[in-house]
């Protein structure tokens, strides 16, 4: 463990009334307050994928990673968007998988900060704006044909809803490989607001085909029980 983080702590209930880290004895951030966590370089990654164990950012790397190379799109002719890209974490994955350019996209002007000191050079560029108000992107997406598009933990809970989904998918090419995970708790398809019954919905049009659905542990909490995601892979229609 780096020295710097030696004295970060992760609580959670019954001792806090969610999942914190304390950052010293007076500092305690939630779990979720990103734009504090991102200010201190290598704070998130030391937190979620050292500690909390996260293998989002890898599982969907390298299921989007298998989804091009089923559809036959050449990593190296793509551009991809990664929605909701914090850090940089899967940007920087599916770049060292081949990929030619990435483009981010969170809505915390904290995650393009620290995505730009931490992994420069990984994004072709990197948007702050919410897939919700797809309008407020336009402009900053119009240069880049988007030809595929990867997400880790990005969507669901207090993240991207399933029209953010619905947006961020429109704005690609039929026949475009694209890979996502999401909690399986908002993968249930009896839930009319949740992202089951909104895969179902893109499938039925036929905007979207799921090549994989796989089950995966996404992390532990900071009290230790595993979380389990859903992974997405896909093709769009
Ligand atoms: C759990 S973090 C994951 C970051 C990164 N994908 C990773 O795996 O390291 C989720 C990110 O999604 C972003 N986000 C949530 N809702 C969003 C939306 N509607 N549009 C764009 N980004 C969003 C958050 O700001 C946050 O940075």
């Amino acid at each position: 463990m780096p020295d710097e983080f030696a004295g970060v702590r992760l609580l959670g209930p019954p001792e806090t009334d969610g999942e914190y880290i304390a950052l010293s004895e007076h500092e305690l951030v939630h779990l979720h307050e990103y734009t504090r966590i991102y200010a201190v370089p290598g704070l998130y990654e030391h937190v979620v994928q050292d500690r909390l164990q996260c293998t989002s950012p890898q599982v969907a790397a390298a299921g989007f990673l298998r989804a091009a190379a089923r559809l036959g799109s050449d990593p190296d002719s793509l551009t991809v968007l990664d929605v909701g890209a914090g850090t940089g974490s899967v940007g920087e994955l599916v770049r060292r998988g081949g990929v030619a350019r990435v483009v981010g996209v969170d809505s915390l002007p904290a995650a393009r900060a620290a995505s730009l000191r931490d992994r420069p050079g990984v994004y072709a560029d990197y948007a702050v704006g919410d897939f919700l108000r797809p309008d407020t992107l336009r402009e900053a997406l119009r240069p880049y044909a988007l030809g595929g598009l990867v997400s880790a933990g990005a969507f669901g809970g207090t993240h991207a809803t399933p029209q953010a989904l619905d947006n961020a998918l429109a704005l690609l090419p039929p026949g475009a490989p694209v890979a996502f995970t999401i909690h399986e708790q908002w993968m249930d398809a009896t839930d009319p607001d949740g992202f089951g019954a909104a895969i179902e919905r893109l499938v039925a049009d036929g905007r979207l085909t799921v090549l994989e659905r796989t089950r995966f542990q996404h992390r532990v909490t900071t009290t230790g029980e595993p979380i389990f995601y859903q992974l997405l892979v896909g093709e769009t229609g």
